[in-house]
């Protein structure tokens, strides 16, 4: 076919999604690409797109022959630019769905730019293409309009963000991106130095020790939208390499990070909130006019409510099993153990904490068949003990399974809470009332748990899973918290020795920093995490600033004072140079987006993402390279390798 160029002097006049009734008689020119062709003989319809929507084109055979000759060969993604005159649509022909729906162009004068191969899936939102065939082909998937609308919402929060904080007193500046290790709990990303055989950079877990030396420096408020990267395994909510709002403040308390932050995500909100104002119509295009009225009046505004809440780890654990709870679903889990007696206890072979939770049958929690309910808590109770290490090693101590669930409707009643006595006072503690599911758990066994949370964790579990039965649910439903009070250390089974809960430049509290060398469990951090619809978005803490109080802490860790030398000895050095007081936090923004547009993975607001395997599908990396290029870098790989 022939393509033609596209003239020097021709230039667009306007966005395909622009044009109104207010344009009737003008001239425009539009490129885009053809989303669709319709063949009526005399008349050929297209409707043409680019990043600002759709636009109906008309070739006329009668007015345009000769551009009419040229649509007859359009085909879908072909590449066009048509010149003509945009004009009403007669009252019967209007297409209420689309923003332009009430105008069109005729085409006088068709530019062919190019042809296009059938792409492997239709370029539209609904289609239930795998997600595989759309990572490898991310070209084309990146044009279906509810990607592009993401990348536009990402931008846009991404610019309120430098807004703000240029306001705000903040400089943005720029950290390496080859370094050296820091210990954020992941595998680090390596790079092999070709000047330096046997040295190895590592891409950075987070800019951490950077921003700490610039607050050294005198920069006073840094911050930074910067690419992190971590070799860990991935979920819907974490990718290989993802980007942090990484921030640092000199001379600061808690209390300023929280009034700094809670205005930031306001204004994102305010700013996602007009991002929906336009989508959601968009989005509910393919339903009738009347239909498409009700769903946009029943939207509810995303908004946030200041300030937001605030529970220590120790509350947050107790209350939900996790410190990530989804506050969208209220249900709270209570200590049982004033309440079991302990004869009770011990003929069922459990000991304290014994926990119980209710879930509610009120109407609010749908339509759901007992059965469909009772089944569904099995899987959870099974999936539970199967998912917790400390569980399974206790398992297999005891030689059955180490969680105690029980549970019953409160009309049926069930083994240990047959005991109407203790089932009539967990009804009124509980504030249970016929339907609802009571349940009481605890750990079998008697050796102390090393995780006070154990069975909480459990619950977590299954709280999440009920969760979906509530139609509170919702995913415009926004719930911020902020978690405090974190301890500085958690016992790592494999390792076998404490390591940090944050990290090892997190600052100790006051009251507990005399227990480092004594009861390391019990020192607390000056460490805050900000959870949105249970999901993590954010973590920081202050920081140490003392370098003999560092020094505590790496002892802590087991460092030797030699191992701290060789992995932190210029951040040690830097320490000694005049610290001021500092802390900061990092908000992950690809959550934070992907939440606000309303995605279930971080992978729809990321362009190029990466698999499951932390494969990026469309270029194929990771891939091979030649054995010239490692003998350059002075490494061999092993035979079982390659
Ligand atoms: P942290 O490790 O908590 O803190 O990271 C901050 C935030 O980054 C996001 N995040 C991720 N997002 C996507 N994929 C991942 N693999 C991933 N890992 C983390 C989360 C998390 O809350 N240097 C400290 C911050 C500080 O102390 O100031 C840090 O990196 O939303």
């Amino acid at each position: 076919m022939i393509l033609d160029p596209l003239p020097p002097d021709l230039r667009r006049t306007h966005g395909c999604g622009e044009l109104r009734p207010a344009h009737d008689g003008s001239r425009a020119v539009v490129m885009g690409w053809v989303n669709r062709r319709r063949d009526l003989g005399s008349l050929i319809f297209i409707d043409l797109r680019d990043r600002s929507g759709i636009l109906q084109v008309v070739f006329k055979r009668e007015t345009s022959p000769e551009a009419h000759a040229r649509a007859e060969e359009l085909r879908s993604e072909y590449v066009v630019a048509v010149e003509g005159k945009l004009v009403q649509r007669d009252s019967n022909t209007v297409n209420p769905a689309l923003p332009t729906g009430e105008v069109e162009l005729i085409a006088e004068r068709l530019y062919i730019l190019n042809d296009a191969r059938t792409p492997p899936f239709p370029v539209e939102d609904d289609n239930a293409t795998a997600e595989d065939t759309r990572l490898s082909y991310r070209f084309i998937d990146l044009r279906r309009p509810r990607m592009q609308a993401n990348l536009i919402l990402r931008h846009r929060l991404c610019l309120e963000i430098r807004r703000f904080l240029n306001e705000q007193g903040f400089l943005e500046i720029e950290t390496p991106v080859l370094t050296r290790s820091t210990p954020e709990g992941a595998r680090d990303y390596l790079v092999p130095s070709r000047v330096q055989p046997g040295y190895f950079y590592a891409l950075p877990q987070s800019p951490q020790l950077f921003k700490q030396i610039l607050m050294i420096a005198g920069l006073d408020k840094y911050f930074q939208i910067v690419r992190c990267f971590r070799d860990e395994d991935l979920r819907a909510d974490r990718q290989p390499e993802f980007t942090q709002v990484d921030m640092e403040m000199s001379f600061t308390q808690p209390e300023m990070i929280f009034g700094l932050i809670e205005p930031l995500i306001e204004n994102i909100c305010k700013v996602a909130e007009d991002h929906w104002q336009q989508e959601w119509p968009r989005r509910l295009q393919n339903l009738s006019p009347e239909e498409r009225k009700k769903r946009v009046k029943a939207r509810k505004p995303i908004k946030c409510t200041l300030p937001f809440p605030r529970l220590t780890y120790d509350e947050v654990m107790s209350q939900y099993g996790t410190d990530k709870p989804d506050l969208r679903y209220e249900a709270k889990i209570v200590s049982l153990d004033s309440l079991v007696s302990a004869k009770l206890a011990h003929d069922f072979g459990i000991m304290p904490p014994i926990i119980g939770f209710k879930f509610s049958s009120e109407p609010k929690y749908g339509p759901q068949s007992r059965t469909a309910i009772k089944t569904r808590i099995q899987s959870v109770i099974d999936r539970g003990q199967n998912s917790l290490p400390e569980l399974k090693s206790r398992q297999d101590e005891i030689g059955r399974p180490a969680l105690f669930v029980d549970w019953c409707l409160v009309e049926e009643g069930a083994q240990i809470l047959r005991d109407t006595q203790l089932a009539r006072t967990l009804q009124i503690t509980l504030d249970a009332k016929q339907g609802d599911v009571l349940f009481l758990g605890a750990i079998r066994g008697t050796a102390e748990l090393r995780d006070p949370y154990l069975p909480h964790r459990c619950f977590d579990i299954l709280r999440n899973e009920l969760a979906q039965f509530s139609l509170g649910y919702s995913p415009q439903r926004k719930r911020f918290l902020w978690i405090t009070q974190f301890p500085m250390f958690e016992y790592d089974e494999q390792e076998q020795r404490f390591v940090a809960m944050h990290h090892p430049f997190t600052s100790p509290t006051e009251e507990t920093l005399e227990l480092l060398e004594t009861n390391p469990a019990a020192v607390k951090a000056k460490a805050y995490d900000l959870v949105l619809n249970g999901v993590e978005i954010g973590g920081g803490s202050i920081r140490i600033h003392r370098q003999d109080i560092q020094r505590r802490v790496f002892r802590a860790l087991g460092f030797s004072e030699e191992q701290a030398r060789a992995r932190f000895g210029f951040f040690l050095d830097a320490l000694e140079y005049g610290t001021p007081p500092h802390g900061g936090i990092a908000l992950g923004l690809d959550r934070i987006v992907a939440i606000l547009a309303m995605e279930a993975s971080i992978r729809e607001v990321i362009a190029f993402p990466k698999t499951a395997r932390a494969v990026d599908l469309m270029c194929e990396a990771p891939a091979p390279v030649s054995p010239a290029q490692l003998q350059e870098l002075g490494l061999e790989l092993k035979k079982d390798l390659t």
